[in-house]
């Protein structure tokens, strides 16, 4: 899929991930639609008004997100070529805490509703519009993708609500890859390590927890660079058209082992 003069949904393109993957994007001239619950990633893109929307959203929300669709083909005029769903949360607790307590269910749902549920609404939605749409060359409609997480595969303890949560995300790759794959439409997630972002900052909460962390990755022993990185990534499933239904870890080897 070519970026430039295409449009884009990034959703959690208010801070972090979101932010450096819909940067890149209109770097390379693309029109970006920012999706993101709140709105104070909305001056990261002042002066940029003729290339981008922000969208204040909910990503489990089906009438906010069928709007931001909606807005988008306003704007831009006709196609969604793709989105990169970076709206997301980090969430810790264990199953049963060290008093004997249970997790509390709220918790748990709310997790599973904003990473799980709130992807796949974006993803249905988005999907649904770009099955209206022209195909491009080799009958290529549109790219999804997705943002687990390395936890996916190896939670650890304390993790059981955002694992679950990013479990699904992974899970539903090749089905909604086999789904799409009549109306040229691609799906792929991504599945990062340690990236250096607002939401891992919260996760790290001091010098020795950030250490621990740092322990767990093999070369280079740093979290990743958002800028660059993770990007580079993003940009290259959306233009190799080759890429589909795979779940790809980018860690620089951490494998996450017991705390
Ligand atoms: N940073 C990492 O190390 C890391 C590692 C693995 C996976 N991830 C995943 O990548 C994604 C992006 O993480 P990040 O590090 O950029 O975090 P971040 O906190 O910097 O950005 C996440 C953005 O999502 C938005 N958001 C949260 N809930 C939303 C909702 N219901 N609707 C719309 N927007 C919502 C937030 O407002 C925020 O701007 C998350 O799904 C996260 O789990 C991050």
């Amino acid at each position: 899929m070519q970026i430039k003069g295409n449009t884009f949904i990034v959703t959690g393109g208010g801070s972090g991930l979101g932010l450096s993957a819909a940067r890149e994007l209109l770097r390379l001239e693309a029109n970006v639609v920012v999706i993101d619950l709140k709105d104070d990633g909305k001056s990261f893109f002042k002066g940029q008004e003729k290339n981008v929307l922000f969208v204040q959203a909910n990503v489990t929300s089906e009438e906010e997100i069928s709007k931001a669709i909606q807005q988008a083909i306003d704007k831009f005029g006709g196609n969604i070529r793709g989105v990169v769903n970076c709206g997301g949360i980090f969430s810790v607790g264990k199953i049963v805490d060290q008093s004997g307590k249970p997790l509390d269910l709220e918790s748990f749902k709310f997790t599973i509703n904003v990473n799980l549920v709130g992807t796949f609404n974006v993803c249905r939605l988005v999907a649904a519009q770009m099955v209206k749409q022209k195909p491009l060359e080799e009958g290529e409609r549109g790219v999804i993708i997705n943002i687990s997480s390395i936890a996916y595969e190896d939670g650890q303890a304390g993790l059981i609500s955002y694992s679950a949560s990013k479990g699904g995300v992974a899970s539903m790759t090749l089905p909604m890859t086999r789904d799409l794959s009549r109306f040229g439409i691609r799906a792929v997630t991504i599945a990062p390590g340690f990236f250096d972002t607002p939401l891992s900052s919260a996760a790290a909460t001091d010098e020795k927890v950030t250490q621990k962390l740092i322990n767990q990755i093999e070369y280079p022993g740093r979290f990743g660079k958002p800028d660059g990185e993770f990007n580079k990534l993003v940009i290259h499933l959306i233009e190799n058209t080759y890429m589909n239904g795979e779940i790809i870890r980018i860690d620089a080897g951490t494998k996450l082992g017991k705390l």
